[in-house]
């Protein structure tokens, strides 16, 4: 059986208490759209609060270490994560990559550690404008999908329950309303889709791949409408319900 659509808020470093009414918005509203799984991934000293205000949605964390505690200031390990409730963790997000230094190595060790721990994992995967203006696009992605999504024991099984994801983010569309267009989006999903089969099999055929780069209200309903496209990881308009909502809607399987 296919899995619902997936449409995921990450907050990035935004939020505040005050913002947790939005996050009450959104759960309220995806009460009346249940073909839709949503989540929302805020920073982590709001995971606990939101988790205790939501019951629809789906709450993660957006980054998690790679082992379950110990001497590393600063950190958060996923069996604390799913200690506090959270249903999931992002990895790999190239904000990440970027600021942290993080290799597919270290995403893959991350990715690892969520399903020991029983989360829902989401690994990003995306290329430079650099790369994709070489033509190196599809084998850079492919690449990253290979070194980082999870293989252990377990791996193949969170595939199959729709526990394991990934989302693919240009790096060029993250934040700068330049979304990438849609042809190219459905070519590189087939890509990662292939190489997910190949990880995992059948179940790798069923497994989410999320579109994330300036998903909007505007352009939604053409993304997740495409062949491949499993869903959207959402920063700058999952901030507010106005804004976040509009995009649940459209990946309605009815509505969409
Ligand atoms: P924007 O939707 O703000 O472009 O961010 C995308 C993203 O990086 C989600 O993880």
């Amino acid at each position: 059986m296919a899995h619902r659509p997936y449409i995921v808020g990450n907050w990035k470093m935004n939020g505040s208490r005050a913002l947790l009414a939005e996050a009450r918005a959104i759960d309220r509203a995806a009460q009346r759209h249940r073909g839709v799984q949503v989540a929302l991934a805020p920073p982590f000293p709001y995971l606990g609060l939101l988790r205790d205000e939501v019951s629809a949605i789906g709450v993660g964390g957006q980054d998690c270490h790679a082992v379950a505690k110990g001497a590393h200031t600063g950190d958060v390990s996923a069996p604390m994560l799913d200690d506090i409730g959270a249903d999931f963790v992002i990895v790999g997000h190239s904000e990440r990559r970027r600021d942290h230094g993080e290799t597919d190595a270290i995403v893959h060790a991350k990715a690892e550690a969520a399903l020991a721990a029983n989360l829902g994992v989401i690994v990003c995967v995306g290329e430079t404008l650099d790369q994709r203006d070489a033509g190196h696009a599809q084998a850079v992605i492919e690449a990253q999908v290979d070194a980082s999504l999870p293989r252990g024991h377990g791996a193949a099984e969170a595939a199959a329950a729709g526990k394991l994801s990934v989302a693919y983010e240009p790096i060029w569309a993250i934040g700068t309303g330049r979304v990438a267009a849609v042809d190219d989006v459905v070519a590189m999903h087939a890509a990662i889709g292939a190489r997910l089969i190949a990880m995992y099999g059948d179940a790798g055929g069923k497994m989410r791949i999320l579109y994330g780069g300036s998903v909007n209200a505007d352009n939604a309903a053409a993304l997740l409408g495409a062949p491949g496209v499993g869903g959207a990881l959402v920063g700058g308009a999952s901030l507010t319900a106005d804004a976040f909502l509009p995009i649940v809607v459209a990946a309605e399987p009815d509505e969409g």
